[in-house]
């Protein structure tokens, strides 16, 4: 079990969001019905140990692993993805998410994952927009223009990791003009999913725009029994809560947002049950957490490589705080601990700086 975090917030098990149900994936519940979004090169078990510590996450989520690549790994050099750092220990639930486009892969890999990692979830990425995973290696979001083959991927992975749920991750389509989620996600039921989650933009919007949550809304009334759950966006505790209550989901799932405020689950699960929302921790407390942060990612790749890991993270960390600009310039180029602390006491950002909101993309 990961240390108390200094800023952890204790999860009260009483808590329950009224009117809003915890959600079933299977024989899981997701309580509360709040996901955390898997995201390559951020959700690993440094980030994922951070976000239970604060509490109100339902159900973290790794970040997508190649089973072609698992399985060459092994095959090759008997060693497994650095993605799957922490899966085996780590308390649940946990979903794992896979992505390809051959169903033996698929089928493999996710028999592995529910069997021998025991993991809650398989879920299957069909909304990857990046080239590489699309255009090259036609799986992710590439694989949405074929509802038909969605359905016999997924269905094959069900067969192979029964009894433990297997899940979609979708967009609404590939582009605007060629929107098909209500056909993607009517393929997963039929197959046996357990769940479809749907980030509401297509593979060509990749994060421009907004996400349309009209468009996620109209999937639920043409699904039998399947839980929707909603993402895109969200960044707040009100945002959460009004996601349920305007467009009838039946949980979401938070990115991006909580890369920078990783303590958003809690006030999600605060808001979602009609209880007060707990602020923001304070600045000295959000310092400390990151340095808790980065404590946990060089225990496991060594200072070298986990300071330059660790500062998308710092970055994120102070997306939109006062001074945030400096602190982004600052930190982009420590190589060393004794750097990456300096830094962090000298610029992490403080109240009384001026508040410079632009941060990478991933925040
Ligand atoms: C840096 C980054 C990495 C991502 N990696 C994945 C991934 O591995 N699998 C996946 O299904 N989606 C991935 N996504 C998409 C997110 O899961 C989510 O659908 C998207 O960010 C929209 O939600 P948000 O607005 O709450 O961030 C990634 C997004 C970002 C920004």
């Amino acid at each position: 079990m990961p240390s108390p975090s200094p800023v952890a917030i204790a999860v009260d098990a009483a808590v329950r969001p009224a009117g809003v149900r915890p959600l079933r994936i299977g024989p899981v519940l997701v309580d509360p019905p709040v996901l955390q979004a898997p995201m390559a090169g951020f959700t690993n078990y440094a980030f994922r140990q951070i976000v239970r510590q604060l509490g109100g996450v339902g159900l973290p989520a790794t970040e997508m692993i190649s089973a072609r690549g698992f399985l060459h790994m092994e095959a090759r050099d008997h060693e497994l993805p650095d993605r799957l750092w922490g899966v085996r220990d780590e308390p649940r639930p946990l979903a794992a998410q896979i992505w390809d486009n051959d169903p033996e892969n698929l089928a493999a890999v996710g028999a592995r994952l529910a069997r021998e990692f025991q993991v809650s979830v398989v879920d299957i990425n069909f909304g990857c927009p990046v080239r590489d995973i699309c255009e090259r290696a036609k799986s992710g979001s590439y694989l949405l223009r074929d509802p038909d083959r969605v359905g016999r991927l997924v269905a094959r992975v069900v067969e192979a990791c029964r009894p433990t749920p297997v899940t979609a991750k979708i967009r609404l389509g590939c582009t605007r003009d060629t929107i098909n989620a209500i056909d993607v996600a009517q393929a997963v039921e039929d197959a046996g999913g357990a769940a479809v989650t749907v980030h509401g933009r297509t593979a060509k919007d990749l994060f421009r725009g907004s996400a349309d949550w009209d468009a996620i809304a109209q999937i639920k009334p043409r699904l039998r029994h399947m839980p929707l759950v909603g993402n895109g966006d969200l960044r707040t505790a009100d945002q959460v809560a009004e996601a349920f209550r305007r467009y009838g989901v039946d949980g979401v799932m938070i990115g991006r947002g909580a890369l920078s405020r990783p303590w958003l689950f809690r006030q999600a699960q605060a808001a979602l049950a009609g209880q007060p929302v707990p602020p923001d921790p304070t600045l000295d407390q959000q310092r400390e957490l990151l340095l808790e942060h980065y404590r946990k990612i060089v225990e496991r790749f060594g200072v070298e490589r986990g300071t330059v890991l660790m500062r998308r993270y710092a970055c994120c960390y102070a997306h939109g705080q006062p001074g945030a600009r400096l602190f982004r310039m600052a930190i982009s180029t420590v190589t060393t601990e004794d750097e990456f602390r300096s830094v962090v006491a000298e610029h992490f950002p403080r109240a009384t700086m001026r508040s410079h909101p632009n941060a990478p993309e991933a925040c």
